[in-house]
């Protein structure tokens, strides 16, 4: 077994949005990497328990818990029940994401005002209780060098303009100012806050925008390295980005996504 596969042993991890898709990847990463993992879920357990079971079978610790994460309640009974189970939470992976989709001149109230509430205030509120058990708790540079990491799913979408998705883009630009600004208020405490960016990443939320050859071959024209993204591609970053081997990032969005941020339309043009 490679050096760095327990790179996270004896460290807590909290994944939002963890029953499908990226958060479901992060949560078997981080697992994989020697956390345990609190594997959060907003809608049917079943995908969080599926995660939890692999987890289990693999040798690892992991236990779902139902918690929509724009609700300030709910959250803090997450963070409550993590810290009762595990003793306290080291990683925090602020993931739970959703999008509806309209033009903009149809986007109603409900569609902006969800989206914002998932996407933004949900990951403040999280990070928000994280920071909280992390000052709580302590150091412990026996187990890392940081008193905390907090990691926030962020998207291409913080700089790349979206058509027909305004309340999602205005919602990941948000969280790229929000991961910058904790970090620089954090860092005096050791606490690291960096943001993921993944790209076209095949998971449920963007099934509709890969469902014919067609739409597949559109996609990939925005993707230089020329395949879509598996969930285990910002697994893989998201283990990393919590270790130690990661002590000196905070405050940056790590981009995930292909070269998708390298304008490929560029390529020919300009
Ligand atoms: C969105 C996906 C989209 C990708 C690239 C992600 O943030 O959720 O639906 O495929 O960005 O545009």
């Amino acid at each position: 077994m490679a050096v760095t596969s327990q790179r996270l042993a004896h460290q807590v991890a909290l994944v939002t949005g963890a029953s499908s898709g990226i958060g479901a990847a992060v949560a078997r990463a981080l697992a994989a990497a020697g956390a345990a993992v609190a594997v959060n879920y907003s809608g049917h357990p079943e995908g969080a328990d599926a995660v939890v079971r692999d987890i289990e079978a693999a040798g690892g610790r992991a236990f779902s818990m139902r918690a929509d994460v724009s609700r300030e309640d709910e959250v803090q009974a997450l963070f409550a029940e993590t810290v009762q189970r595990y003793g306290t939470v080291h990683i925090l992976v602020a993931n739970a994401g959703i999008q509806q989709d309209a033009k903009f001149v149809d986007m109603t109230l409900a569609q902006w005002q969800k989206v914002l509430d998932v996407n933004l205030t949900g990951q403040f509120l999280c990070a928000r209780e994280a920071a909280r058990e992390f000052l709580r708790r302590g150091p412990q540079p026996d187990i890392s060098k940081a008193t905390g990491k907090i990691i926030c799913m962020s998207s291409v979408h913080e700089v790349i303009p979206w058509a027909g998705h305004v309340n999602y883009a205005a919602s990941k630009g948000g969280v790229m100012l929000l991961m910058k600004s904790m970090a620089q208020e954090l860092a005096a405490h050791r606490i690291r806050v960096n943001g993921i960016g993944p790209g076209a990443i095949a998971t449920p939320i963007n099934e509709e925008a890969r469902d014919t050859p067609e739409e597949v071959e559109s996609l990939l024209r925005l993707i230089p390295y020329g395949r879509v993204g598996q969930p285990e591609d910002i697994g893989q970053v998201a283990a990393w980005l919590a270790s130690d081997e990661a002590d000196y990032i905070t405050g940056t969005t790590l981009f995930a996504d292909g070269g998708m941020l390298l304008y490929p339309g560029f390529e020919s043009g300009g």
